[in-house]
């Protein structure tokens, strides 16, 4: 019998984003899917201060358990440093040891959401190190992790989005008068938002015009960029998209519907990940014609942001039928009952085979510029 080498996967995971939770949710799905027969793991944790250590392959230990979130800290694992030296890669520091280098790493599955981690931040670091990774390249990922620039290319597509105002630093500095004063051009309600965040942090949905001002600030503390956009009324309509490995164009997945109920305004951080309060429609229960118009808009959009393997592209369809564009994901939660591996799912491609075919079609990516 010939033996066939496995294929070392680097899942990274955890991180400095608000999202550390679900992240390592994420990784212990991704963990228990991948077939050791065909992948070695070495799952590297980051820690919310940003340290990264060797975690062992042990999926139970980044479940939830007993209602409490899995998370890391520096105990979690020996020290990883991870060079951008493609001549040195990862080596592991135990204190009292001679650091050990782990043998090459084949491919990289970051698994990280929101800043430092989505943002292209960690990728710019592959990119260096010379290691082909899952997921989109350092522009896509920057452009998608910031809501003013995704605007900008998904404008340029002709992709509808809602009316919106960018506040940058400078402008909420030394001219808060006219920034407050564009703003006022919207119609109320209005939704704030940090320009680079996730998970709802730092988003105010504003119904008067006396608590603006408090809503940026707010927003502020996450990001010094703003972003200020009119209100949708409409349903929450998502689409996974995959990228096709023979050249033709990004294929999309069924879409689904969050409906938030209860007294949440709308799909801020307790109904995303503490409250029981959100209903989730997969597939969502629309026309075709309506779902077709969602799904070619999703990849319309992963194509205009330049986004590489798969994304998730997020929707508002209005009581007339129209079809806006809110946000697109380049790291969407990847646990088991999130809703971009449920929609692959409902569109039959089952939760292990879409963690692998995402594996082996990073192996197969170009080095370098693409
Ligand atoms: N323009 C808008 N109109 C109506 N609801 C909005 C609008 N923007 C955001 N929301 C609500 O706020 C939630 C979070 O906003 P989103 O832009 O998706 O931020 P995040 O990146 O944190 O997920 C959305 O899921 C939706 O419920
Ligand atoms: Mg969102």
């Amino acid at each position: 019998m010939t033996h066939v080498p496995r294929t070392r996967v680097a899942v990274v995971f955890g991180g400095r984003s608000t999202e550390h939770q679900i992240s390592c949710i994420s990784a212990g799905g991704v963990l228990r899917a991948l077939d050791p027969e065909e992948f070695e793991v070495v799952p590297v944790g980051i820690t919310p201060e940003g340290a990264w250590v060797l975690v062992d392959n042990d999926p139970e230990r980044l479940a939830i358990t007993s209602g409490r979130l899995p998370s890391l800290d520096a105990g979690s694992g020996a020290p990883v440093v991870w060079t951008a030296d493609p001549s040195r890669g990862i080596s592991v520091h135990e204190p009292g040891h001679v650091p050990e280098v782990l043998s090459d790493v084949d491919v990289v599955f970051p698994l990280l959401h929101g800043p430092y981690g989505e943002d292209g931040t960690l990728q710019g670091l592959l990119e260096l190190a010379g290691v082909p990774y899952v997921g989109s390249g350092v522009l896509a990922s920057a452009a998608a992790m910031d809501k003013a620039v995704t605007k900008v290319l998904v404008a340029a597509a002709g992709i509808t989005q809602t009316p919106y105002v960018v506040i940058s630093d400078r402008e909420w500095t030394y001219d808060r008068a006219a920034a407050l004063g564009s703003v006022r051009s919207l119609q109320l309600p209005v939704f704030v938002k940090p320009a680079r965040a996730g998970s709802s942090v730092g988003i105010s949905r504003v119904t008067d015009w006396a608590d603006l001002e408090l809503a940026i600030e707010q927003a502020r503390d996450h990001d010094p960029k703003t972003v200020v956009e009119q209100g949708i009324v409409g349903r929450e309509i998502e689409c996974g998209v995959l990228a096709r490995t023979d050249g033709s164009g990004p294929e999309s997945s069924v879409c689904a519907e969050i409906r938030v109920l209860g007294d949440h305004d709308f799909y801020d951080f307790e109904a995303k990940y503490l409250d029981d309060v959100t209903e989730l429609a997969v597939p969502a229960d629309l026309p075709d014609e309506v779902s077709d118009r969602v799904r070619q808009a999703a990849c319309a959009a992963f194509d205009a942001v330049g986004c590489e393997d798969y994304a998730r592209v997020d929707f508002f369809v209005t009581d007339g039928g129209d079809v806006v564009f809110n946000e697109i994901n380049t790291i969407p939660g990847f646990t088991h009952i999130s809703l971009f591996p449920r929609m692959w799912q409902e569109s039959g491609v089952e939760y292990p085979e879409l963690v692998a075919r995402l594996v082996r079609t990073a192996l197969t990516k170009r080095r370098g510029l693409r």
